[in-house]
């Protein structure tokens, strides 16, 4: 094996990401859109996922201005050929793939018995299905790697939020992939990591699954109680400089995740007046 190669075993002083390829779903906007352009200033090359290919244009645009490498792929992850289709586009292009993350992903705003069917395949589709598909083709080439698999997760994958239902439990099942993958791979070298994101300032594009399974605007978040968004990246991409398997990203998601050993009924309730006070 060569040592240069192996992406666990750079000299300190050599950038981890540096000629390192990097597939990131729903790097359109928001969060997978700043992981793109931090990781391509870290000199990693860029495959970029969506399903609006020119607002994935405009992005790889941004990229290519910056001296960076960067392809796009457009599609929705829910469909498994189009996530064997990323992989092999990545692979055809670059010829190895070092990082998959796992980022995109829709929310809901309503309680179970206003949503329409539709929303729940959805939600499971993009959510679960997607990442499910992107992981399992994109495996055997990390492996190789001896690379890096992240899931973005949320809060919402540690207790459940009102109004989130489906949500919840595609970010929960998330937890139940990583552990899963993270021993299936132990010994091959690869890392898995995922992120429990907290409330993060939202693109100001950002739509959610309507009740009716169409997407609608979702409102903007006040800027008090949110991460700001480069922060969130930052902390996802030293996630994986450093091989952590699992972070709890903003106070009150750690406040949650050790409040959930001691009380879930206490979680409970600091989540209903949380969630009162974003609804106000
Ligand atoms: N923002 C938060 O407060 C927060 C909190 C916790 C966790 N998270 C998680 O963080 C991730 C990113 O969130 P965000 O706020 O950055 O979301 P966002 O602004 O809505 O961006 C989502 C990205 O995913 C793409 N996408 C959506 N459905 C897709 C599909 N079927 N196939 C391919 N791409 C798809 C979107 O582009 P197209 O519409 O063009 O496909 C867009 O690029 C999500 O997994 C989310 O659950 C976010």
């Amino acid at each position: 094996m060569n040592n240069r190669e192996d992406f666990t075993l750079r000299p300190k002083s050599r950038p981890v990401f540096d000629g390192k390829v990097v597939i990131i779903t729903g790097s359109s906007q928001g969060i997978g859109r700043e992981l793109a352009i931090q990781l391509a200033q870290k000199g990693a090359k860029i495959v970029l996922n969506a399903r609006n290919q020119a607002k994935l244009e405009a992005v790889q645009q941004e990229i290519l201005l910056m001296g960076a490498d960067v392809i796009a792929c457009a599609g929705d992850i829910s469909d498994q050929d189009v996530c064997e289709r990323l992989v092999n586009t990545a692979l055809q292009h670059y010829g190895r793939i070092d990082v998959l993350i796992n980022n995109a992903g829709v929310g809901i705003q309503n309680p179970m018995e206003q949503l329409q069917p539709i929303v729940l395949r959805k939600v499971v589709e993009v959510n679960l299905l997607g990442s499910l598909y992107c992981t399992y083709f994109a495996l055997p080439h990390i492996k190789r790697s001896k690379g890096s698999i992240m899931f973005i997760g949320s809060i919402a994958g540690i207790h459940g939020v009102p109004s989130s239902n489906v949500y919840a439990a595609t970010k929960m099942a998330l937890t139940g992939l990583a552990e899963s993958l993270r021993l299936e791979t132990h010994s091959s070298g690869v890392h898995i990591g995922i992120a429990y994101l907290g409330f993060t300032q939202n693109d100001p594009d950002k739509q959610h699954i309507g009740p009716d399974g169409n997407l609608s605007p979702c409102p903007q978040r006040d800027s008090s109680m949110v991460s700001p968004v480069d922060k969130v990246a930052e902390g996802v991409i030293r996630m994986i400089e450093t091989r952590q398997h699992k972070r709890v990203f903003s106070g009150l998601g750690k406040l949650l995740f050790y409040l959930n050993r001691i009380s879930p009924q206490l979680v409970s309730r600091i989540l209903r007046y949380q969630l009162s006070r974003f609804e106000h």
